[in-house]
């Protein structure tokens, strides 16, 4: 079986229609063909200041709603990054392997590093891609299934994994980026021109998992459309009217042309009345599984220590190469 290893941020407490959509819909159905590993990573979120309580409640939030999404610990190795140590380890060595110059240019750090000032950014932040890097090569990843915003990552974990086997013979599968063409970029509700994002949608434009689905549904009602009347796909000319329509086929299934014959001749309203019920209904039984799982805090501790040894024989023993190749004297 072909591998596959993604992580999710705790940070946000709910996650989004764009988590969903973009990554962890992929995870569940990779479960079923690949031997998938899928993590919560919470050092990641702690680049930026995190409240200790509030980020160890988010990290059992995260994994509860990776859960009642479908990610199911008996098809695939569940767990939370910190609790596997080599992901830190194998990261400095990353970081001795990686360009100051190529880590300047993630358009993700740029992004941040720019609201956020130098003086708020951390060097954790800057070195945040590189942490990636080690998630994904420790556990000899073919594929890393993510949204569209998470390519150039992906771009810089093949590039270090080829350094690597170049400087110091074979050692990484060098992976490929999976990302799904029609769902890799959900885009806000009311500014279509950017993704959907907890830092910067406004909370119209953001879709919470978690929210009340009569909230979840008005904000669809009220998605900002484009001028013009038609229903159709044109990502240009109508970005709303297209990311709806995305958002619809990939809850239903239904295919984007077969949904612009559907709602031909009728009006955006129909379009987003039908959405909004599809949205609210597919939330209700999310919150509640979530909320099943959080009710068992002891449960879901141990299910997480669980995948968390088994990641650990796998990352351990990449690590224990890794540092071989390097020349690092074992210890004895
Ligand atoms: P994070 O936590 O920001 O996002 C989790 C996943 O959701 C996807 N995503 C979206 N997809 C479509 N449309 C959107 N609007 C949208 N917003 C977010 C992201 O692409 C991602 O797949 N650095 C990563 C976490 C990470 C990771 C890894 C991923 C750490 N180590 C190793 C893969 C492999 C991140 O912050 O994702």
């Amino acid at each position: 079986r072909p591998r596959v290893l993604s992580g999710i941020q705790p940070t946000s407490g709910s996650f989004h229609l764009g988590n969903y959509l973009g990554a962890v819909r992929q995870w569940v159905a990779l479960q079923e063909t690949h031997d998938a590993f899928y993590m919560v990573v919470d050092l990641h979120a702690i680049t930026i200041p995190q409240d200790p309580a509030e980020l160890r409640a988010a990290t059992r939030l995260a994994a509860a709603q990776l859960l009642a999404a479908g990610v199911d610990p008996e098809r695939c190795t569940l767990f939370v990054q910190s609790h596997v140590a080599e992901h830190t380890q194998l990261a400095w060595v990353m970081n001795c392997l990686t360009g100051f110059g190529e880590a300047s240019r993630m358009t993700q750090f740029k992004d941040k590093s720019a609201k956020q000032g130098a003086e708020a950014t951390t060097v954790g932040l800057f070195t945040y891609p590189v942490l990636q890097v080690a998630d994904i090569l420790l556990y000899q990843a073919d594929q890393v299934p993510v949204g569209e915003d998470q390519r150039q990552h992906i771009e810089l974990t093949r590039d270090v994994a080829e350094r690597f086997n170049g400087r110091f013979g074979q050692t990484f599968t060098v992976p490929a980026p999976y990302i799904l063409k029609d769902a890799a970029k959900i885009y806000d509700l009311q500014d279509p021109a950017i993704k959907m994002s907890k830092s910067a949608s406004s909370p119209k434009g953001i879709i919470n998992l978690l929210d009340e689905p009569k909230a979840s549904a008005k904000k669809i009602k009220s998605a900002v459309t484009d001028t013009g009347t038609e229903i159709r796909y044109d990502p240009q000319g109508k970005p709303g009217i297209s990311n709806l329509l995305v958002i619809h086929s990939a809850l239903t299934g239904t295919t984007v042309p077969e949904l612009e014959e559907k709602f031909a001749g009728q009006l955006y309203g129909a379009l987003k009345t039908e959405l909004a019920g599809i949205v609210a209904d597919w939330v209700t039984p999310f919150r509640e599984r979530t909320q099943e799982f959080l009710a068992d805090p002891a449960e879901l501790d141990a299910l997480l220590a669980k995948g968390a040894a088994k990641a650990r024989e796998v990352a351990a023993a990449s690590l224990a190469t890794a540092y071989d190749r390097v020349g690092l004297l074992p210890p004895r």
